[in-house]
């Protein structure tokens, strides 16, 4: 299959307007291979033809939906960025936590953007089932959200293999995992219920309008594929869907100062957080 820069370019203008992520030309080989993957399967014998069906015909946007699934970057695992986690549940989880119970107030959500296949946002309820104190955690949500349908479907089974679980310490393994095999890893019950995950576009203005009132939004590397711009779109949407006073946390990679200035710069604990 040929893949002309023209082409190529197009294909990726649509993914990068359809999705915010973005597509450097140093990843035309990147694309290619999944491109040629899709036309495969669906037997377009030209990526003309195939560009045309994503533009005109693919009415669902299943196919396009099967792109991105191939697209996406799905690197992650629990615990991951410690020190950021340890922020999270030792100071900023009690100043929001008392803050809602001085309101009468004693619940707590969660927002978890690319998710991915789900390491992030069990561990997110693993520390509040850990750290939270005078809100139960039935009072809890923490909602998880992906556009790639591959990643949510492992995320909801929540068997994970020995790397997805190596920096999850000992005590919290054995307290909140089972092991249905050897090497296998699957999360409580208990864990479980207090996530909800979903299939959601973070570039989907109209979905997003009906997220609000959270106190946390973790977004954390997933803005480094999308350019300026998105990312921008994304910080400021984030914004409107926090509550006062809520926390925002980007990846270590992602300095949110670079893309909004909306929100109040904290030092907490050595560390750098961004409160709305
Ligand atoms: C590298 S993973 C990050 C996983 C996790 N947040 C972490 O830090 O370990 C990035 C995830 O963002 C998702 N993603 C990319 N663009 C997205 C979009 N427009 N809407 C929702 N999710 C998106 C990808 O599908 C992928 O699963």
């Amino acid at each position: 299959m040929d893949l002309s820069i023209q082409d190529f370019i197009q294909l990726r203008d649509l993914i990068y307007d359809r999705t915010g992520i973005h597509f450097g030309e140093n990843k035309i080989y990147y694309v290619k291979k999944r491109l040629q993957k899709r036309m495969g399967m669906g037997g377009f014998d030209s990526v003309e033809a195939y560009l045309k069906h994503l533009k005109w015909f693919d009415r669902e946007s299943q196919e396009f939906q099967q792109l991105v699934n191939l697209l996406t970057v799905n690197e992650t695992y629990f615990f991951r960025e410690f020190s950021q986690l340890q922020v999270f549940g030792e100071a900023c989880l009690q100043q929001v936590t008392r803050r809602k119970l001085e309101m009468g107030v004693p619940t707590l959500k969660i927002f978890c953007a690319g998710c991915s296949t789900g390491e992030e946002a069990y561990t997110l309820a693993i520390i509040l089932l850990e750290m939270l104190e005078g809100i139960s955690p039935k009072q809890t949500i923490i909602k998880a959200v992906d556009i790639d349908e591959n990643v949510l479907a492992a995320a909801r089974q929540g068997i994970y293999d020995r790397r997805s679980v190596k920096d999850v310490p000992p005590l919290y393994l054995e307290r909140y995992f089972t092991s249905p095999a050897p090497g296998q890893y699957m999360v409580n019950p208990e864990v479980r219920e207090m996530v909800v995950f979903e299939h959601l576009n973070l570039m989907d203005h109209r979905a997003l309008r009906y997220e609000n009132n959270y106190d946390f939004i973790f977004c954390r590397n997933v803005l480094i594929y999308f350019d300026d711009l998105s990312r921008k779109k994304v910080v400021d949407r984030f914004y409107t869907m926090l509550n006062q006073g809520g926390f925002i946390f980007l990846g270590h990679a992602e300095s949110l100062s670079r893309m909004s200035t909306a929100y109040k710069i904290r030092k907490m604990h050595g560390q750098i957080v961004y409160q709305a």
